[in-house]
């Protein structure tokens, strides 16, 4: 064993470098998320230039969409990225976007919809979804008070339905409802057929059932207008079976 060198300087303790915690990222924003600000523009533009064909309330509804998205989009929301999940009727997505395309009004709007895609959260939206829809239906939110861009008093989403799919009777307390149909035919109550570009308006507590096409998927958008705690209560329910009422 060497004696210790007396010109060799006391060994000191290397010294320590404090660990710096990295700054948390900002969370994302709509006006930096540019698909998720055009998709945005897109429901805007469809609440805009849908006709309301004469009907004060249809107009009213569309009015009061428009002008909370215009406010929201002046705030600059936030948007709280789910983990982005399917759902077996996704399988029907690819063909209901392609039908989606060339319908005119409603194109432009697809086209937005098919960048934000992937990171879409699809659902089911009730605790017990019987066997025969699991694999027909899933609804993804875009806007909502639950996210992903998040809005207090508006929810926007979209619902996709296989071929032949009967939605049973629901109602939606609180909330006024309109579809906007993005692709493929639909009838709400037997009452008419909504193609692309169509749409329809369900008043709070309105009984509605919906069926789609023998061959085709069918893709909507929906807009949930209500006060911020039925929109974030709303748990999807189906009513007792009974006979649907007819649109007026
Ligand atoms: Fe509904």
């Amino acid at each position: 064993m060497n004696a210790p060198n007396p010109q060799t300087p006391p060994q000191t303790a290397p010294e320590t470098v404090p660990e710096t915690v990295p700054d948390a990222a900002p969370p994302a924003r709509l006006l930096t998320q540019p698909d998720w600000q055009y998709m945005v523009q897109e429901v805007f533009d469809l609440y805009r230039t849908t006709p309301a064909g004469g009907s004060t309330p249809i107009r009213r509804h569309m009015r009061q969409v428009r002008e909370t998205l215009s406010k929201m989009l002046q705030s600059n929301p936030e948007i709280a990225f789910g983990q982005p999940e399917q759902k077996p009727v996704c399988a029907h997505l690819g063909r209901a976007l392609d039908n989606g395309m060339g319908n005119g009004r409603t194109t432009s709007a697809v086209r937005a919809l098919t960048k934000i895609i992937p990171a879409l959260t699809w659902l089911y939206g009730y605790r017990k979804v019987p066997k025969s829809l699991a694999g027909r239906y899933a609804f993804a939110d875009i806007v909502g008070p639950l996210g992903p861009v998040m809005c207090e008093n508006l929810t926007i989403g979209v619902v996709l339905f296989a071929p032949r799919t009967v939605y049973p009777q629901h109602a939606h307390d609180g909330i006024t409802e309109s579809y906007i149909c993005l692709s493929g035919a639909i009838s709400e109550n037997n009452a008419g057929v909504y193609v692309p570009g169509s749409l329809i308006l369900n008043q709070p507590g309105h009984e509605h059932r919906i069926t789609t096409q023998d061959r085709e998927p069918a893709l909507l958008l929906y807009a949930w207008a209500g006060p911020p705690d039925k929109l974030r209560a709303q748990e999807m329910k189906f009513s007792r079976p009974r006979k649907p009422r007819v649109m007026p």
